[in-house]
């Protein structure tokens, strides 16, 4: 796999001048020309070391159009970029107004979210918001956010940024949805039918003192955004209750999924924030290592999180093109 025939390649750009784009769907299993050149392009220059991933900005909370197209290009490759900015986001509320200028506009409001829909990631003193590993010292395993949600609410776009990090730990590893795909796809195509079915992954209810608080969630790993023709996915590595569809080809593509993320794939990032520094993401593979806190506030890890039905502006797979 993974050779474009160069015939075909010219005869798909002379479509791509006719054929309305969204007919030109590079996810849709049955699209095999979009897919090829879709393909060679992900895979041209793909970076692979995190340093690639990370673009300095003097102040966050004012961006330069430079910087800010600097981040988009970032995005729109590898649905991901890290920012390190010299001055510090002057508040929690000002991470709205960031997102804002990338076209993210409707927030999340999960749990433990406050008012705005951004939540303080911190060791938690209270017991039950501690039972969340968000909220604890404990690595969190890969997942994307908002596997739970219900499927009209999908989160396409996550945002962190660090305000001070732990004394020890708390490294985020990265890996952009699309890759894994692609990967996949390569495998066996069969991997990404079997994982695009409506009831193949059941995240079980989220039951606290006996009420039930978020009722079960049945739906695909892969999506296709029916409107742009973007990738989703939903996934968490959380084996505790998820209930798998019961069929040798989704055993079979999960155990992939699996040995891709233990893998010492290049395209795996990972990267610890400091502070003023924070991750733009649509929604990539993500995981986070234990850490342990200092003293001083300045070693208690505290990270905002902002969670968006949007995508970031400008990084559909259709801009990439
Ligand atoms: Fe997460």
């Amino acid at each position: 796999m993974g050779t474009v025939n160069i015939k075909s390649f010219s005869e798909l750009k002379h479509v791509s001048c006719q054929t309305p784009k969204h007919h030109m769907k590079p996810f849709e299993l049955a699209n095999t020309w979009a897919y090829q050149h879709w393909r060679e392009q992900k895979l041209d220059a793909y970076p692979n070391h995190v340093t690639e991933l990370v673009v300095d900005v003097n102040d966050i909370n004012c961006l330069t159009p430079i910087e800010r197209a600097a981040l988009q290009r970032c995005c729109r490759k590898t649905n991901m970029v890290i920012y390190r900015s010299q001055q510090a986001l002057v508040a929690k509320d000002g991470l709205q107004v960031v997102c804002a200028s990338f076209g993210l506009n409707r927030l999340d409001k999960n749990l433990y979210a406050d008012q705005e829909g951004i939540s303080a990631l911190q060791v938690s003193t209270q017991q039950r918001k501690y039972d969340y590993i968000p909220y604890s010292e404990n690595a969190i395993k890969w997942h994307t956010d908002g596997y739970y949600n219900e499927l009209d609410a999908k989160i396409r776009a996550m945002v962190l940024h660090c305000v001070s990090p732990a004394r020890q730990g708390g490294e985020n590893t990265l890996l952009d949805h699309e890759v894994v795909y692609l990967l996949m796809r390569d495998a066996n195509p069969g991997y990404i039918a079997a994982l695009m079915q409506a009831d193949v992954m059941t995240i079980p209810a989220n039951i606290e003192d006996g009420k039930e608080i978020r009722a079960a969630q049945t739906g695909p790993v892969f999506s296709i955004d029916q409107l742009s023709g973007d990738l989703q996915m939903r996934y968490t590595s959380r084996t505790r209750s998820i209930h798998w569809k019961r069929d040798n080809m989704v055993q079979s593509a999960v155990r992939c999924l699996e040995d891709l993320l233990m893998s010492d794939l290049p395209a795996i990032f990972t990267y610890r924030l400091s502070p003023n520094e924070g991750i733009l993401s649509n929604n990539v593979l993500h995981s986070r290592t234990a850490f342990k806190n200092g003293p001083h506030a300045t070693e208690q890890r505290l990270i905002y999180r902002a969670r968006y039905y949007d995508r970031i502006r400008g990084t559909s797979v259709f801009d990439a093109q």
